[in-house]
C-alpha cells in the first residue's frame, strides 16, 4: 500500500529521519552532560500532504490503526501515533501555524531495539509539517520541540540526545553534543579496518516503563543534595561521594560523572585517529551501566562478554536500558567470529536469536523527495 491508495491523492513530499546509536555517554543528557551519538542509515519516513479540512491523519504501514485529530491535546492520543500527534501539538504550542495534513509513516528500524524509533518518528513528522507549512525552525530548536512532544504529550521524561542525533548528525561523523549549552561538534568517525556492529538482543525496551524515570529522579535528587544544578557540575567525584549517604545515589552519581569523562576521552581518541582504543572505554561504560547505574539486562551482558571474547575491541549496551541493543567495535576480520559467538551463546541459553545490523555513521534527517 502506498500514500495514493490510503488517501486517494498524490503526496507532496517524503521526509526521512534516522535512528541512532550512541557511541558513549549514556544517561548523561538529562544531567546536562555530554553524548556522542551517530545516525544509522535506517529510520522512519513520513510521506505527507497538506489538507484543507484542518484534520491531521496519521497512518502507518507497520500498524493497522489510523488516527484522525484536529486539535490534539496531551492525553488525547495513545500508542505510536501519540509521538506524531505530539509533534503537531508542540509545534503549535511554540507558536507555529501547522494546519491539517495526511501522513503515511513507514519504518525500517526495529521497534523496541533501543535505536530511537520514537525520536525518528517525531523528527520525520516535525520536518514534514515544517516543510509543508513553510515553517523555518533551526534544527537544535526543532529537536527541543520534538523532545517536548515526548515529554509533555506522550509522557516520557527523555533527554535531548535522540532527537538531536536524528536531526543534527552527518554522514561519517559522530555528534559531540553538550546537552547544557546545546552546542554540537561533528567528530569524524573513521572506521578503517573496524566495523560498528549493532546487536539487537531481542529483549524489548520501553522508555514508558518506570525504570528510566526512576533513574532520572535519582540523578536529580543527588544533584540537589550536592548543591549543584546538575550532575554535570560535579568536579570532585571522590568528595561528592562522601557527601551522599544513600549508596544508590552514590552509584548513580559515579556512573554519570565517569561516563561524561569517557565521552571526552573518546573524542580525544577519535581525533587522534585511535578509533580501536575507544573499545576499552566502551567496556568501562558497560560495566558502569551494569554495576553502578543498574540498567543492563542479561542478554546485553552476555552479548558484550561474548563479543569481546571473540575479538571485539569493546562493546556496551546502548540507550535507555532494560532491553534493546548492544554496540560492538569489531575488527572487520573478526566480525564473523563475533556474530557466531553471540548467536551460539544465545542458542545455548534458549534465548531468541539476536539480530545484527552493520551500523555506518549516516546522514541526519532530510527531505528525500
Ligand atoms: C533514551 C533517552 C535519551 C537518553 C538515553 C540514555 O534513549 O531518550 O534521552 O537519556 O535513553 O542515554
Amino acid at each position: 500500500m502506498d500514500f495514493r491508495e490510503f488517501y486517494g491523492r498524490d503526496p507532496e513530499g517524503v521526509w526521512h529521519a534516522p535512528g541512532r546509536v550512541n557511541l558513549i555517554g549514556e544517561h548523561t543528557d538529562y544531567n546536562d552532560g555530554f553524548v556522542l551519538p551517530f545516525a544509522l542509515a535506517q529510520g522512519v519516513s513520513a510521506t505527507a500532504a497538506r489538507r484543507d479540512d484542518g484534520v491531521l491523519e496519521f497512518r502507518s504501514l507497520q500498524s493497522p490503526d489510523a488516527v484522525r485529530v484536529t486539535d490534539p491535546r496531551p492525553g488525547d492520543v495513545t500508542g505510536w501515533a501519540a509521538y506524531a500527534a505530539g509533534v503537531a501539538w508542540a509545534l503549535r504550542d511554540a507558536g507555529h501555524e501547522v494546519g491539517g495534513a495526511s501522513l503515511l509513516i513507514t519504518s525500517d528500524l526495529p521497534q523496541g531495539a533501543g535505536l530511537s524509533s520514537s525520536a525518528a518518528l517525531e523528527c520525520a513528522v516535525a520536518l514534514a509539517l515544517c516543510d509543508l507549512y513553510g515553517i523555518e525552525v533551526p534544527r537544535p530548536e526543532l529537536a527541543r520541540i520534538a523532545q517536548r512532544a515526548e515529554n509533555d504529550f506522550v509522557g516520557v521524561p527523555c533527554g535531548i540526545m535522540d532527537q538531536s542525533a536524528s536531526l543534527l548528525c552527518t554522514e561519517g561523523h559522530a555528534l559531540l553534543l553538550d546537552c547544557r549549552s546545546g552546542l554540537s561538534t561533528q567528530v569524524p568517525l573513521d572506521l578503517t579496518g573496524l566495523s560498528l556492529l549493532v546487536i539487537d538482543t531481542r529483549a524489548e525496551h520501553e522508555l514508558v516503563d518506570g525504570g528510566y524515570a526512576a533513574r532520572r529522579a535519582a540523578c536529580e535528587k543527588a544533584a540537589e543534595l550536592l548543591g549543584v544544578a546538575a550532575l554535570r557540575d560535579v568536579e570532585d567525584l571522590a568528595a561528592a561521594l562522601t557527601k551522599l549517604d544513600d549508596p544508590v545515589l552514590r552509584r548513580r552519581t559515579q556512573h554519570v560523572v565517569t561516563d561524561d569523562h569517557r565521552v571526552q576521552a573518546a573524542v580525544g581518541l577519535l581525533r587522534a585517529g585511535a578509533v580501536a582504543e575507544v573499545g576499552a572505554l566502551l567496556i568501562a561504560s558497560h560495566l558502569s551501566l551494569r554495576d553502578q547505574f543498574e540498567i543492563s539486562w542479561p542478554e546485553a551482558d552476555v552479548a558484550v562478554e561474548e563479543a569481546v571474547r571473540a575479538g571485539a575491541r569493546g562493546a556496551r549496551m546502548v540507550g535507555g536500558g532494560f532491553g534493546g541493543s548492544v554496540i560492538a567495535l569489531v575488527p572487520v576480520d573478526r566480525e564473523e567470529q563475533v556474530r557466531e559467538a553471540v548467536t551460539k551463546a544465545y542458542a545455548d541459553r534458549a534465548w531468541e536469536e539476536p539480530r545484527f545490523i552493520d551500523a555506518s555513521p549516516s546522514a541526519g534527517a532530510r527531505r528525500v523527495s
